[in-house]
């Protein structure tokens, strides 16, 4: 096949900061907004920088999520930054996504919020035509779904679902039926196929596969249709982490969902990805350079983990507001309670490298390294020890959730899937890895 190398960047939320990013509003919002504004725009464009110095690598790949809130001016700036990537020689293709052309357009300004103009998602196919679909030979007017021979032989499955309010997430019939005509042209035309879509397909961690909106949502039908037409790899966004899953249908054929991190919050990464002449796939993982703003201090990541940490435990506090007593009595205790006092209550001594941390930030660096992948909380640390022992104590109420979680006929371990989640026991890396990928015949 034909070899080729790409970038790949997600969710970079980009916010226009000439439309306000400061005062009182603003300061309020970004108490529990994990991703940064103020920064976003600086910190694309150092990535951009970086991916212009680089002449070995032709593709930018984009997977949606690309503004903040669909402000057309956002829209307008990105775009701008695009075609000076394309002027330097890369030919840049992207999906839209829900936060493209939402109505929650908004500025702060005056210590305020503001609303202000955003884009229809029809005029998404207009703005990015640059971006994929002016080299599409088949769009779906519908989704802004499309396909794209980006090299010789190498074709780009552009898969949009989130397309609208109520089919966010699903891959109905309809664009099945579509993406099976193209999948079936596509092997006709002898290539090698490959896919892209804002959600991932594979659940990026196990307890995720319980969150409604963290996959596609019937992602099971969609990842067995995929593999077993010869789609192993799909690149995916969304939840702001760093994984890679291999999925196996019935039939044994595999999917692989690479899901990368937002450009603009923790742990602010994207991808170098490169598919060599015999399909062998390098992944690469990079960090979003610096941006040139004074972070007292702190290197890029430590700037970004902070935002991550406080903004979640902010998140708690404020959904526990209210004058109920058990509200009170829980945010208390959740903001002063020590590891060692947690375990006393479930008879489980923690090891004294983790006794005398604060609950709440505890959980926030387990939550930092779970989006950064590679969790390193395998069996025997003292992070899986304090969290399987507490597990075991919960196990009567364990039991009587699981049954209730359960969807279809796949039986639900929750005890497996936390303990799958704090730990990558996947035998390959979440950010730099190697896979032999099946080579067109
Ligand atoms: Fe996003
Ligand atoms: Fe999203």
């Amino acid at each position: 096949m034909t070899p080729f190398r790409f970038y790949l960047v997600t969710d970079t939320h980009f916010y226009e900061p000439s439309l306000g990013a400061s005062g009182k509003a603003y300061e309020e919002y970004m108490k529990t907004e994990q991703i940064f504004l103020a920064e976003s725009s600086d910190m694309v464009k150092a990535v951009f920088a970086q991916i212009m110095a680089d002449k070995e690598t032709e593709y930018v790949i984009m997977p949606g999520d690309l503004s903040k809130n669909g402000e057309r001016e956002s829209h307008k700036s990105l775009i701008k930054e695009l075609y000076k990537l394309k002027e330097a020689g890369k030919k840049v293709f992207v999906i839209t996504a829900a936060h493209d052309y939402n109505e929650w357009s908004r500025s702060f300004k005056n210590d305020e919020l503001v609303p202000v103009e955003g884009v229809s998602h029809q005029e998404l196919y207009d703005l990015y035509y640059d971006f994929g679909y002016s080299q599409a030979f088949a769009v779906d007017k519908q989704t802004l779904s499309y396909v794209a021979e980006i090299a010789p032989k190498v074709r780009l499955l552009a898969v949009n679902c989130d397309s609208c309010e109520e089919t966010k997430g699903v891959i109905d019939d309809r664009l099945l039926g579509w993406l099976q005509e193209q999948i079936d042209q596509a092997k006709k035309d002898g290539c090698f196929i490959f896919a892209i879509n804002h959600y991932p397909v594979v659940p990026c961690v196990p307890v995720f596969d319980l969150v409604g909106d963290a996959q596609v949502r019937n992602w099971r039908r969609f990842a067995d249709f995929l593999a077993d037409n010869g789609v192993e790899l799909i690149l995916t966004g969304h939840m702001h982490i760093q994984s890679i899953n291999e999925y196996y249908s019935k039939q044994g054929n595999r999917l692989i969902d690479i899901c990368t991190s937002a450009t603009v919050g923790s742990p602010m990464q994207y991808r170098r990805i490169d598919i060599s002449e015999d399909a062998v796939m390098k992944v690469e993982t990079l960090d979003v350079p610096d941006f040139g703003w004074d972070l007292g201090g702190l290197s890029v990541r430590e700037f970004a983990d902070k935002q991550f940490v406080v903004s979640n435990i902010n998140k708690i506090n404020r959904a526990l507001n209210g004058d109920e007593v058990y509200k009170k009595i829980l945010k208390k205790v959740l903001n002063s309670i020590k590891v060692s006092t947690l375990g006393k209550i479930f008879f489980v001594k923690p090891d004294k490298s983790i006794k005398d941390k604060k609950f709440m930030d505890f959980a926030g660096e387990i939550g930092c390294c779970i989006f950064a992948g590679d969790q390193p909380h395998k069996k025997g640390t003292p992070v899986y020890n304090a969290v399987s022992g507490v597990l075991k104590r919960l196990n009567f109420v364990i039991r009587k959730i699981e049954p209730k979680l359960q969807k279809g006929d796949n039986p639900i371990n929750l005890t497996e899937m936390v303990l799958n989640t704090i730990a990558n026991n996947k035998g390959y890396s979440d950010n730099n890895a190697e896979f032999n990928l099946k080579n067109i015949e």
